[in-house]
């Protein structure tokens, strides 16, 4: 299926629909065409000439942007550390919708197997792999290449395996049995820091400690394992799109590659991937209960030419559960200085808008703005 020659790739010259069609078919994902030598990037990946980023990330002498660390060391005992740390983190997440985490309490052995359970997965035998391949998402296990390669203007180079978690955790023989144990363990350790973190939030919200987790943001939580392999032309793709996250909050763990930049007072400001921190940033959910105090703010990953780079994303959400809920604007921030900016949505309404739409550049928040 593999158009070799770059030199045709507008679209008028391929039948973008029946590559989409061929490229699923392998059930090999991204890493699949890498494996078989590709020297160009096919054109389905291919970004429109006016989204070309930079070739080279900024470098960071040449940016007067700190990205924000908190430490979380101490916060949990003295009420002046604690002061401190919540904020930082308001401060954080009303100007940069994302912070660095140290001192997180989640084990360095956890996140290291973490991240080798992901590389076993994707660098196994390719035929057992593809057993996972599949697009239909109430699969308790779902591994596949761009959920929305249907869907989106172009393709990223990037293959996915998405676990719901929680409130309902997997039945380990639906897991793969090679990354089985650390699939159970990581998302523990981020469920026990989550509800943490909702609490600091909270209390940057000027609310009680546990309106957030009362609210039911930490009930749900989904993990995403992203694998970017090397890419032969990185400028002409991108390893995710510009997007925002559908959920409330997510903590991502990334590797040492880098590629990770954040949109910030309209510039592409690098995450500097550092050993043993988090990532952690408000989603949409979490910018309309906040009625905009805190921010959902568009990110992308580059495309690389030294690769596999590895993260892994855990999302607050309940995602496609059929739950009721509504979630509008939170009561006790809303006064006649500041209106309620949003309709109330369900998770499962929002989010499957969401993923209908694909990450095609525009904000799924919009549409419930009011
Ligand atoms: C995501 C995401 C970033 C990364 O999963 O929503 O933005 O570094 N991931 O993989
Ligand atoms: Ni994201």
């Amino acid at each position: 299926m593999v158009a070799s020659s770059s030199s045709k790739t507008d679209a008028a010259n391929y039948d973008r629909a029946s590559e989409l069609k061929a490229f699923d078919d392998t059930r090999a994902g991204v890493k699949g065409l890498v494996d078989a030598g590709v020297a160009a990037v096919p054109p389905i990946f291919i970004q429109p000439p006016d989204d070309h980023h930079d070739k080279t990330p900024s470098k960071p002498t040449e940016s007067p942007f700190i990205f924000p660390v908190v430490d979380l060391h101490g916060g949990d005992g003295d009420p002046v550390k604690r002061r401190e740390v919540v904020e930082q983190i308001r401060e954080a997440s009303e100007t940069w919708g994302f912070f660095q985490l140290i001192n997180h309490g989640v084990p360095e052995a956890v996140l290291e197997e973490m991240m080798n359970g992901v590389h076993r997965f994707y660098e196994q035998d390719t035929e057992v792999k593809k057993q996972w391949y599949t697009r239909d998402l109430t699969k308790p296990f779902v591994y596949n290449t761009n959920f929305d390669l249907y869907s989106a203007p172009t393709a990223n180079w990037r293959d996915t395996f998405y676990c719901p978690m929680a409130p309902q955790c997997p039945d380990p023989k639906d897991l793969p049995d090679i990354c089985r144990e650390i699939l159970k363990e990581y998302p523990e350790q981020v469920m026990k820091l989550g509800r943490y973190l909702f609490k600091l939030l909270s209390e940057a919200l000027g609310l009680k400690p546990d309106k957030l987790i009362d609210m039911g943001c930490a009930e749900g939580l989904s993990v995403l394992c992203h694998y970017y392999p090397a890419c032969p032309q990185p400028e002409l793709t991108l390893g995710t799109s510009k997007h925002a996250d559908n959920d409330f909050l997510t903590v991502l763990l990334q590797d040492h590659i880098g590629g990770l930049q954040v949109l910030h007072q309209n510039q592409w400001i690098d995450v500097p991937p550092t050993p043993g921190a988090l990532v952690v940033n408000i989603g949409d959910l979490l910018q309309l209960i906040s009625n905009d105090k805190f921010i959902s703010v568009e990110h992308r990953v580059l495309a690389n030419k030294v690769g596999p780079r590895v993260s892994v994303a855990c999302f607050f959400s309940t995602d496609f559960l059929p739950y009721t809920k509504l979630y509008g604007p939170i009561k006790e921030l809303l006064s006649e200085d500041n209106p309620p900016k949003y309709k109330e949505t369900t998770v499962r309404d929002y989010v499957l808008n969401f993923c209908a739409k694909g990450l095609d550049g525009t904000s799924a928040l919009s549409h419930l703005r009011l």
